[in-house]
């Protein structure tokens, strides 16, 4: 990716319009939760969430949080009921991502949910976070503002020695009161995703004891099966054979291409739309080779999980 300057932001009301007005402009803003530093892209932007994972590194389209200032827009992505929704009420907005099925309509890239049907939702409690999520009024997908495998930034500071080049900007509002990556509940019965800045005690007060990972809970990026597409997949594919369909990368003749210049960026930003395109068709899907390079890495890591046999 190619290096840009990366501004850093005052949380007044003129540093908060501009990381709102670039968020808009389908830029990547990191701004200050109480837990952790986020990487922000709009969530319904494809290529703005292909950025994020770009920008960190990431081998892996792991699904991503994403960031809402209340309830009532939580409610426009997720249907929120039952132990979910006490949870929201009793402890949002805070360090609790809550993981819920997806609305109808929600308009949400398939990037951020890694093709899953849930969401994880979060409401940061941040002043800066809550001013930035009102005045851009959309969903703002963020993983912590770090590359993949390092620590997660709590300084503005952090960020810039992380990601200074492949972030437009920094909204900069000093250090994170928490410091530690939000705890993450959902699933039913309901189960501690992920351990976090919300401890399980309190939140067990609320909605009594939750299943925690013996094991049995697995991380969504790491299960095959939820990427399957019904279709089987053959990759490296330079043409297709007979009865195939083709999902193409670059200049060549295919009945989808994920990107006819080559750019990895933009063939992230397709993937999982063109993979539901052609299941749909109901023939073999054969794939063109990609790069194992950038975000190529993780495109052929979801790849390679979608061709898996099935067990
Ligand atoms: O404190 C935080 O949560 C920070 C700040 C920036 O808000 N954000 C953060 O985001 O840690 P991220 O995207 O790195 O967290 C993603 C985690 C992953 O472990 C993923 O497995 C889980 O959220 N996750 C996301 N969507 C999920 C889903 N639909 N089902 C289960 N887990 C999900
Ligand atoms: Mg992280």
């Amino acid at each position: 990716m190619t290096e840009i300057e990366t501004r850093v932001l005052r949380p007044d009301a003129a540093g908060i319009a501009e990381a709102a007005r670039l968020l808009g402009a389908g830029a990547l803003v990191s701004f200050p939760t109480e837990t952790v530093y986020g990487l922000g892209g709009d969530a319904r932007d494809s290529v703005a969430v292909a950025r994020i994972f770009d920008a960190k590194g990431r081998p892996h389209f792991n699904p991503l949080i994403v960031h809402v200032p209340d309830l009532d827009a939580a409610r426009r992505f997720a249907d929120i009921s039952g132990p979910v929704e006490a949870l929201a009420k009793h402890f949002w907005p805070g360090p609790l991502t809550l993981v819920a099925p997806l609305a109808e309509g929600h308009g949400l890239s398939p990037l951020v949910t890694a093709g899953l049907d849930t969401v994880a939702l979060r409401v940061p409690a941040h002043p800066a976070a809550q001013d930035v999520l009102r005045v851009f009024d959309g969903p703002v997908a963020a993983p912590s503002a770090n590359p993949s495998g390092r620590i997660s930034p709590t300084t503005a500071a952090h960020v810039l020695a992380g990601l200074a080049g492949k972030v437009d900007a920094v909204l900069d509002a000093g250090p994170c009161p928490v410091g530690l990556e939000s705890t993450i509940v959902g699933g039913t019965p309901l189960a501690l995703l992920r351990p976090g800045g919300l401890a399980q005690e309190d939140i067990e007060r609320v909605v009594g004891p939750l299943k925690t990972a013996g094991d049995t809970i697995t991380a969504p990026g790491q299960l095959a099966s939820h990427y399957a597409p019904n279709a089987a997949i053959r990759l490296n594919a330079n043409a297709a054979h007979p009865g195939e369909v083709l999902l193409g990368f670059g200049p060549m003749q295919s009945d989808l291409n994920l990107s006819v210049t080559g750019d990895l960026i933009e063939a992230a930003a397709h993937l999982f739309d063109h993979l539901h395109t052609l299941d749909a068709m109901d023939r073999p899907i054969a794939v063109a080779p990609i790069p194992n390079c950038g975000l190529g890495r993780a495109i052929n890591d979801r790849l390679r999980r979608a061709a898996a046999p099935r067990t």
